[in-house]
């Protein structure tokens, strides 16, 4: 056992003026709907360059709502790269469409215009209305070669960025701006480049899908006087609208995010080039570190032309050829007191997919390759590159080179 402090694969970093924010609000008039919120998403949104952002109660909400603007019903499919974390699927179940899993790049874990483009022929017939490509481990996709097939599809695309704040595509701009997309996802859970505790939020550029979101985040409910149909019971006989009234327009749910949540949000945002810096340094002591061990040890294919914020400092490790197990590896470094993960499980072989796919989940090789052979190292804000050098020293060790 490791005497040394243990490393996780991930750790939030909040400092005494993040505990300030919140207790400012914890000390005002409003815990819930107050200003802090509308002050986080205009940061949110100046961040990301995107016109509107709307936050919520976590990513998976994000998600949820993003599925319920896009008006997705059962007959609907949506396309969903299999490497990816359950909830950006989940979604489409939850408003009754169906999931059809494009496989990945078995180097990056991303979806490729090419997976986009065999997934269109494999499910030709069905009524597929979106893709929801996933910027894995903080490192954006193609965006604009998946956007223009899903142009010519008609496909709605959607982001999920929930790895990817702070990511910068060269000559495009911020991840979340929305260039090649509807709406992009963020989630602020502690595991990612800022924290809210639980925490999520949607961007956009269009004024009509901001409403909307803004609306089912709160049971459906609008107080516009602009939007009340039932005209009589809404104004007086001046043409006033009476002070009481609200309409419900939709089945929204509470997906709110309070004030406190929401000033965490703006302390941690105001902090997000020192955190990327941070982390993309980690990152780089990482590949220096890691090269000796190459070709059994990579960090993930680098995609060109952009400046990563890593969520994940996701590897690939030849397990097979080194004659290791996975499992064995990860109880080895955790009794070093390094901490390891496994992002993701293919979506497609969770046993509710596979179920729903009758027992036979598409083969998708990309995505199980990826799979097979990746692990997450440590990776948060404050880490040391001594640390790095730890990590590395134990994987050595561990694996035997
Ligand atoms: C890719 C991806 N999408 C969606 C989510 C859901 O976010 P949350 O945990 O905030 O609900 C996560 C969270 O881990 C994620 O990694």
């Amino acid at each position: 056992m490791s005497t040394e402090p243990f490393l996780p694969y991930c750790r939030h970093v909040v400092e005494d003026d993040d505990i300030d924010a919140v207790t400012k609000v914890l000390k005002s008039d409003a815990l819930t709907q107050g200003p802090a919120v509308a002050k986080f998403e205009a940061d949110l949104a100046q961040v990301t360059g995107a016109s509107h952002a709307v936050v919520c109660s976590s990513g998976t909400a994000a998600l949820h709502l993003v599925a319920l603007a896009l008006d997705l019903k059962p007959g609907d499919a949506v396309l969903v790269p299999a490497q990816t974390f359950a909830a950006t699927a989940n979604c489409i179940r939850y408003v009754g469409a169906d999931v059809l899993f494009t496989d990945v790049c078995p180097q990056t874990g991303l979806m490729r215009p090419q997976d986009l483009e065999a997934a269109l022929r494999t499910h030709r017939g069905r009524r597929i209305r979106a893709v929801f490509p996933v910027h894995i481990n903080g490192q954006a996709a193609d965006m604009a070669g998946l956007a223009a097939i899903a142009k010519q599809a008609n496909l709605a695309v959607v982001e999920d960025a929930c790895h990817a704040l702070g990511t910068v595509i060269n000559d495009e701009g911020p991840v979340g701006n929305c260039r090649h997309s509807v709406m992009t996802v963020f989630s602020f859970h502690p595991a990612k480049t800022i924290a809210m505790g639980e925490g999520g939020a949607i961007t956009t550029n269009d004024p009509a899908l901001q409403a909307k979101l803004t609306r089912l985040r709160t049971h459906g409910i609008t107080r516009a006087p602009q939007d009340f149909v039932a005209r009589a019971e809404a104004f007086d006989a001046n043409g006033e609208p009476n002070p009481w009234y609200y309409e419900m327009l939709d089945l929204g749910f509470n997906y709110r995010a309070c004030d406190m949540q929401c000033a965490l949000g703006s302390s941690q945002l105001a902090k997000l080039p020192r955190f990327s810096a941070a982390r993309r340094k980690i990152v780089a002591a990482y590949e220096t570190a890691l090269a000796p061990l190459a070709p059994k040890v990579c960090p993930v294919e680098r995609r060109p032309g952009q400046f990563a914020v890593w969520h994940l400092a996701a590897v690939l490790i030849d397990f097979e050829g080194l004659g290791k197990d996975r499992a064995t590896v990860m109880r080895q470094l955790r009794s070093l007191g390094i901490g390891t993960q496994v992002n993701y499980i293919p979506v497609h072989w969770q046993p509710y997919y596979t179920s729903l796919a009758g027992g036979h989940p598409p083969s998708l090789p990309g995505a199980e390759l990826y799979y097979r052979r990746c692990l997450s190292l440590p990776l948060f804000a404050t880490m040391t590159e001594v640390d790095v050098t730890r990590v590395v020293t134990g994987l050595q060790q561990v694996l035997g080179l």
